[in-house]
């Protein structure tokens, strides 16, 4: 699967990394990518750096992971690039009422298969997801798509965590619900952020 992750930084440079193991074909899209080449990080050697659009042209699946400040702003620039992709949103905006970029996505990029995964724990638990040898759940929300949510279920899988559908896009403020009890129990409580969540059932 060829795969964009915009922003290289916690999120989206320890996501990449998991999807490269995977066996993937991951780019970073970066503002400087000349930049990024000169300083390399020892991390993830073999990931390419490329601007957003090359990234994203080149790509099936684009997951944004930049700070909302800089979202409306590459939404807007790159529009007709992310048509009709599928585009994960783990970005989280804390100054705004709605946390997410999701209905920019979906007025911008029509016809694009818009999801909301990856931003409801803290990246440490994307690098580790496993506890005590069981894997942590990931809460995701997006289109009843057969083929595009079995994409992004591979992707949550190929991190290392399980994928609980929680349901279409009217969800989104259930899953970033999961984000404000993370940073309550992980921050606020003192738990620690290698701290995820588990469901439970019969
Ligand atoms: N950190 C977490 O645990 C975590 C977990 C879940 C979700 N998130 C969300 O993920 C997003 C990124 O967080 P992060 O912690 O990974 O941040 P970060 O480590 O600071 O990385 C941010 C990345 O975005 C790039 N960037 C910044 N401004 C940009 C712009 N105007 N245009 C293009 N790229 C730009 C940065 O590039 P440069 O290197 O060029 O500055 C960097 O690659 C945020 O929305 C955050 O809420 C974070």
């Amino acid at each position: 699967m060829k795969i964009a992750v915009i922003g290289s930084g916690k999120l989206g440079g320890t996501l990449g990394g998991k999807w490269a193991e995977a066996g993937h074909d991951v780019v970073f899209g970066v503002r400087e990518p000349e930049r990024k080449r000169a300083e390399r990080s020892a991390e993830n050697p073999d990931i390419p750096f490329e601007s957003p659009h090359e990234a994203i042209v080149g790509s099936q699946v684009v997951v944004f992971a930049v700070p909302a400040s800089a979202m409306a702003g590459i939404v807007e620039t790159h529009a007709d690039d992310l048509k009709g992709k599928i585009l994960v949103d783990g970005t989280n905006d804390f100054g705004s009422a709605g946390m997410s970029h999701v209905d920019k996505l979906l007025t911008s990029a029509p016809g694009a298969k818009v999801f909301r995964a990856f931003n409801s724990l803290g990246w440490e638990n994307f690098a580790d997801p496993t506890f005590g040898g069981e894997r942590a759940d990931l809460f995701y929300c997006g289109p009843e798509d057969t083929q595009a949510s079995k994409v992004v279920e591979g992707l949550i899988q190929d991190v290392g965590l399980r994928p609980i559908r929680v349901g279409d896009l009217e969800q989104v403020s259930i899953v970033d619900s999961v984000l404000t009890l993370w940073f309550t129990l992980a921050v606020g409580r003192g738990l620690g952020r290698h701290m995820a969540f588990k469901v439970i059932r019969d």
